[in-house]
């Protein structure tokens, strides 16, 4: 990955933003910030609390709009003033509290809003059910899965994540936002859902992983990009840092 994110080719980022300011009244929650991510790259966003990552990743969702600052897509302006327009430039976001609808199941959650239909307007349920076992099986390989017609309130915190993910997988997103997705998951969960973001980024979905977890953080990501009080502090490649300066640097600002 490092020396990838280094190499000519990639010189441009596959999604980049530049000068983000946004103020609530007297909060600045971002002062001028820049961001990038390039193809194949899990970043980590770092910072304390209130140094504004989720602001920073609401606005890469198209469900906040900075007061100053712009958005490319490689290397092209994009317009991300709404979730269909962020989804649009490629973007998929997954919270913590995750947009899935518990009382779904998982085949309908996959598809929900964009359910193939025939010529008559009913739902082509076959060619869901096989589209989502085909996910399921690819992807997500989480133990307990093997029908795409369980409901997601039957599923644990780390499958829903899955599913979720793999929603953002179908969809062709290539670049995933993850919002704090463990703070809620048991051990074994949380492995599974850091082993998927590996693998994503491996077949070509590069992520943004939000966390307080520095070991987390440094087992999956390949740079980190550190914010405090709104404002860029570093970013650094996993290569060139270490798990204590990371920590350091969040402490002492
Ligand atoms: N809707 C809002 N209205 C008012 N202030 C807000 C709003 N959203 C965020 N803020 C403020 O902006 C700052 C950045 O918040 P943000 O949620 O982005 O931080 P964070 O880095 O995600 O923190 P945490 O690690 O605690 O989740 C904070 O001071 C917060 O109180
Ligand atoms: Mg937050």
């Amino acid at each position: 990955m490092t020396d990838q994110s280094q190499s000519p080719a990639s010189q441009v980022p596959l999604f980049e933003a530049r000068g983000l300011s946004k103020s609530y009244g007297h909060v600045e929650a971002l002062i001028n910030v820049d961001f990038e991510v390039r193809k194949n790259e899990v970043v980590g966003l770092l910072g304390d609390n209130g140094a504004g990552k989720s602001t920073l990743i609401k606005m890469l969702s198209g469900v906040v709009q900075p007061d100053k600052g712009q958005f490319f897509r490689n290397g092209t302006e994009v317009d991300i003033s709404s979730r269909q327009k962020s989804e649009a430039a490629g973007i998929q976001t997954i919270y913590q509290d995750i947009a899935l609808v518990r009382s779904m199941s998982i085949m309908r959650n996959i598809f929900a809003g964009r359910e193939p239909v025939n010529k008559l307007g009913f739902l082509k349920m076959a060619e869901m059910r096989e589209t989502a076992m085909g996910i399921l099986d690819e992807y997500v390989r989480i133990a307990g899965i093997n029908s795409p017609d369980i409901l997601v309130e039957q599923l644990s915190g780390g499958q829903a994540q899955a599913v979720a993910i793999a929603r953002a997988v179908h969809f062709k997103r290539d670049v995933l936002l993850l919002d704090e997705p463990t703070s809620a998951l048991s051990v074994r969960e949380t492995e599974k859902v850091l082993n998927i973001v590996r693998d994503l980024a491996e077949s070509g979905v590069s992520c943004v992983f939000v966390t307080h977890n520095l070991y987390h953080a440094f087992r999956v990501c390949d740079r980190f990009a550190i914010l405090a009080h709104g404002q860029n502090v570093q970013s650094t490649l996993k290569s060139d840092t270490s798990l204590n300066e990371l920590t350091d640097i969040i402490m002492k600002h």
